[in-house]
């Protein structure tokens, strides 16, 4: 600990600097045990926020590394308004000889190493060329008061302390090992100089003890994984199918009438098709666009040009049919609470927005309701009559709907409101209120219109998006890569487990020559994934399991939710389906 009025000299060798505030410690590979010459810092660091950090180095063969991207990066996030104390651990961290391998490892950002909690980097020592024993040291980052230049040799004094305080390794194992003891979880929430990523994660960690809230660690688990559900398919009937002009909707039972499991609305299940002829199940996701129920579950298919799925649902399913259906799941949920609700779609992004006015409805909610839907015409309308009948049980609703290219057939004020497209400055006339939750899906293009579209009226975290397609990827430190659209890998063996990639509609067989781990397929294959440490440490490629088992190597420090996996270090033990 340093105490008031201690004073510490910044040692180019071990920078041992504090503010009590500032937990995120570092490892680093001390100085003597690299080739500095290697190694040229480009610029000066200064005392800056973490977000102005993004120096360029040129290392080795002039290779340039840019380190942190607030918005890419949790553990930045975590520590944004930290800055952290630059060339020592530049010139200790990168010699050309670890840089290949840790480049390898954070592909093409090979010092983006010390920006990863001090686990991470533990871990990573099995790769560096020095041995453990050597790596010494923990690294402080500090919060930026004033900003200005620091260099190697200069005294830092300290000023000030705080009330309540843990040593950087006990708040570091407090999230990242498995216990959480929840005193103190308590104290460190008492900490006032806690960044607000570490203190979201302690106050979920705390939640879920409250709530009892399951397996996995809640103060790490990402967004898009947050609702576990047991994996495995159940075999359902179908037992009512609507056809419209280009949307199926198929309503199923379980064959002997038992309750199906409580689905959350805008949450989907995943369907796994056996077609015949020895070609691979085809897997796909479908919200849930119906009532909640546990009796029968509803789901409403486009049915694309060309599109396998659809296609095959339109030419061979029957009413009595038997389909594979996983349980409900998703993060894409109607948050409960007082605040008004917008739900925004177009197309067939109407399906999980569908449910949730369902659930309003069905609940004869008193919150103010917003149905904004954007369609081609009436024909390329669905859902409209249901959506009309439902708004009546909801005190504060609204609808307003645009046609892009009515036909004479389609009524403005009964079939829709507006010619055009939903934008800014239709949102600006309705009045989208400040304090709503969106609830947002559709095409990719819309929905990147509607989020920009929203964000002058609404704060980005109440924002909600459902991505039919893929999801959201988190790759730090990868700059300049363009999206690709998933696709099999392009030496695909026949043989070994298969991995289906559901949301991604992706399937290829595991080749352990070829790949160390699952997400190192997915690469492969362009399917979005997220990812930070890449050693089970961090938990940001935590994602659903959908069906089948995996094998961990190395084993995660802290395992994920039951129902989760991590992708970064796992292999299948036989055929999965993960909800990428
Ligand atoms: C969480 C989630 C929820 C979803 N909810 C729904 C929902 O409620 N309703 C729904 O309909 N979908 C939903 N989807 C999308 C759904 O899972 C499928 O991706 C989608 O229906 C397309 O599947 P498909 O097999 O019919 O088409 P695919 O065969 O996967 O084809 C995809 C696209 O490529 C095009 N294509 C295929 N082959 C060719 C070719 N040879 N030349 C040119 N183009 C081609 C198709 O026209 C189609 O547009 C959801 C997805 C997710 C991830
Ligand atoms: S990427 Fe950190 S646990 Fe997998």
């Amino acid at each position: 600990m340093v105490h008031h009025g201690d004073r510490i000299v910044a040692d180019s060798k071990r920078p041992l600097v504090l503010y009590e505030s500032g937990f995120a410690p570092r490892w680093y590979v001390p100085r003597d045990d690299v080739d500095e010459s290697a190694l040229t810092a480009v610029k000066l660091q200064t005392f800056c926020p973490y977000k102005g950090l993004c120096s360029y180095y040129s290392i080795g063969d002039a290779r340039q590394a840019a380190w942190s991207y607030p918005d890419a990066y949790p553990e930045v996030r975590r520590i944004s308004n930290l800055v952290s104390f630059e060339p020592d651990i530049v010139t200790a961290m990168a010699p050309s000889s670890v840089l290949s391998l840790v480049s390898r490892w954070f592909r093409t950002a090979p010092i983006a190493t010390s920006t990863s909690p001090s686990w991470t980097a533990l871990r990573a020592a099995r790769w560096l060329p020095v041995p453990s024993s050597r790596l010494s040291g923990t690294w402080f980052y500090f919060r930026v008061l004033r900003e200005g230049m620091v260099g190697a040799g200069d005294e830092i004094v300290k000023v000030g302390g705080a009330n309540e305080r843990m040593t950087v390794a006990e708040i570091n194992a407090l999230l990242y090992s498995p216990d959480h003891a929840r005193d103190r979880l308590q104290r460190a929430l008492r900490i006032e100089g806690l960044s607000p990523g570490w203190r979201a994660s302690f106050e979920a960690l705390l939640q879920s003890q409250t709530t009892a809230g399951g397996s996995g660690n809640a103060g790490l688990v990402p967004a898009a994984a947050a609702h576990p559900v047991a994996p495995g398919f159940q075999p359902l009937a179908v037992v009512a199918i609507d056809r419209s002009a280009d949307v199926l909707s198929v309503s199923m039972r379980h064959p002997h009438g038992k309750p199906l499991p409580q689905a959350q609305p805008g949450q989907y299940v995943v369907l796994r098709l056996r077609r015949t002829g020895g070609s691979p199940p085809l897997l796909r996701s479908y919200s849930l666009s119906g009532p909640l129920s546990t009796d029968r579950y509803r789901i409403s298919v486009k049915i694309e040009p060309n599109g396998a799925a659809g296609t095959y649902l339109r030419e061979n399913l029957h009413t009595g049919d038997v389909l594979d259906v996983s349980s409900p799941r998703g993060s894409f949920v109607l948050q409960s609470g007082e605040r008004p609700v917008v739900l925004l779609s177009a197309g067939i992004g109407a399906t999980p927005v569908l449910a949730m006015l369902h659930a309003l409805a069905a609940a004869r909610s008193v919150r103010p309701v917003l149905w904004l839907h954007a369609a081609r015409d009436g024909q390329h309308h669905p859902f409209a009559a249901e959506v009309r009948s439902l708004m009546p049980a909801l005190t504060h609703s609204r609808l307003f709907v645009c046609y892009s290219r009515p036909t004479s057939r389609d009524r403005m004020g009964e079939d829709f409101d507006a010619t055009g497209r939903l934008s800014r400055a239709v949102f600006g006339e309705i009045g989208i209120p400040r304090e709503a939750d969106v609830y947002l899906c559709g095409p990719n293009r819309f929905m990147a219109d509607m989020k920009a579209a929203c964000a002058a009226f609404v704060a980005p975290e109440r924002i909600h998006l459902e991505i039919f397609n893929g999801g959201e990827s988190l790759t730090p430190g990868v700059i300049g890569a363009t999206a690709r659209a998933p696709h099999p890998p392009r030496d695909d063996a026949d043989t070994g487990p298969l991995v289906s990639f559901a949301r991604s509609g992706i399937a290829a067989h595991w080749n352990a020559s070829a790949h160390q781990s699952i997400l190192e397929l997915a690469e492969a294959c362009d399917v979005p994934v997220r990812w930070s440490c890449r050693t089970g440490v961090c938990h940001n490629c935590e994602s659903g399991l959908v069906s089948g088992a995996v094998a961990y190597e190395p084993e995660p420090l802290d395992k994920p939710a039951d129902g989760n996996l991590l992708i970064c270090c796992s292999r299948p033990v036989r055929d999965i389906v993960i909800d990428l």
